[in-house]
């Protein structure tokens, strides 16, 4: 279950009815996924095979239809970072700047960890979005945010996109300071 911690106040807020309260109150989208419908030789794999990918999607399929469904997505994969991943530290080094979408920014967390760094409202500040399995996050479009792995440096997640245009990034500016 995710956890979040505020950076400028250093709350942390747990439990799923906190969590579900806080990000609702920031507009980002978040439900939680059955992890167990995972192959168990897929819990604590992140080097993945085309195959795997497709186990995977196959396995959420409905789940990832019906949030399709709902909210306007019309293609997704899977992607897996690692130690393993070439160019880790190049794409890491990427992945941590402050940028936006025009679209949101969604995905299902199906083994691993991960951190969306986010900009709430003007009385929060930047907050952490600490991700585990079976998590489902949106960062709604056009706000700020970045993403970075977590201490077991492993993820993997399934991706959905509304147009793969709209996922684009774009840097945003912001005084180091306020992050
Ligand atoms: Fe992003």
């Amino acid at each position: 279950m995710a956890v979040i911690k505020v950076r400028n106040s250093g709350e942390v807020i747990e439990g799923v009815d906190k969590v579900h309260e806080f990000l609702e109150a920031q507009g980002v989208f978040f439900e939680r996924w059955d992890i167990g419908k995972l192959p168990e030789h897929l819990v604590e794999k992140f080097d993945l095979t085309d195959e795997d990918k497709a186990n995977i999607l196959n396995v959420y399929d409905e789940d990832i239809r019906s949030l399709a469904e709902r909210r306007g997505y019309v293609n997704w994969d899977v992607i897996a970072l690692s130690d393993q991943t070439p160019n880790i530290e190049e794409l890491l080094k990427k992945f941590e700047q402050v940028h936006t979408h025009t679209d949101d920014e969604v995905r299902i967390i199906t083994a691993g960890h991960g951190i969306f760094i986010v900009k709430g409202d003007e009385k929060t500040g930047y907050f952490n979005i600490e991700l585990e399995a079976g998590d489902v996050i949106s960062v709604p479009e056009n706000t700020p945010h970045f993403f970075t792995l977590m201490d077991d440096r492993q993820v993997v997640a399934v991706r959905l996109f509304i147009d793969t245009d709209g996922w684009v990034a774009h840097p945003y500016e912001e005084k180091e300071h306020q992050i």
